[in-house]
């Protein structure tokens, strides 16, 4: 078993007002429109699920999965899409939902793939950023917390599959 502890960073509590916040700026700028939220699996799950209940707006979601890690904390600086979009994304207003940018290289990378595509917007949100560790720049629309250089857990979020459970967002020591 995984005899690692993790201490809470952001409570279940802190957690709710910032996505209520979150849910509030997007609902604003979404009005009227159709989204289609693309959640990246598996890290950002849980918060899209508190996310989208928030939200009365005609929203869609889709799923797709990209590698960048392998059981180990640091990125592989190697990213693939492992799962791809069931969806059409063309003229579509589509917001990416992510769990944490940390170098970047995993977004830089999916959101210059989708614009390919030619949505008719494409934005961001992300529940954590790791700005500290940047190596590409990554522009956030919606953010949750910024962290710092340490290893977050919970919340969804996963060291080699453990702690996805933890109802608050911890630091892995
Ligand atoms: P990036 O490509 O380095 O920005 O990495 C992004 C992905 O790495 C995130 O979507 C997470 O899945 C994972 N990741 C980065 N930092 C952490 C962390 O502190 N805890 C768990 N996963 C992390
Ligand atoms: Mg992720």
């Amino acid at each position: 078993m995984v005899n690692k502890q993790p201490s809470i960073l952001f409570s279940q509590q802190e957690i709710k007002h910032t996505v209520v916040r979150l849910a509030a700026e997007i609902k604003k700028d979404y009005q009227g429109k159709h989204p289609l939220f693309i959640s990246i699996l598996k890290g950002s799950f849980v918060f899209l699920a508190d996310l989208i209940r928030q939200l009365d707006l005609p929203l869609e979601v889709d799923f797709v999965k990209v590698s960048s890690y392998g059981s180990s904390k640091e990125t592989s600086g190697k990213v693939k899409m492992v799962q791809g979009l069931n969806t059409p994304i063309k003229g579509r207003d589509v917001l990416v939902v992510e769990d944490i940018v940390d170098t970047g290289l995993t977004l830089s990378f999916l959101l210059e793939h989708l614009q390919k595509k030619k949505p008719a917007s494409l934005k961001l949100c992300a529940l954590a950023d790791k700005p500290s560790r940047r190596q590409v720049p990554v522009p956030i629309d919606y953010l949750g917390f910024t962290v710092p250089d340490k290893f977050i857990v919970g919340y969804g979020i996963d060291w080699d599959e453990n702690f996805r459970y933890l109802p608050d967002i911890c630091v892995l020591d």
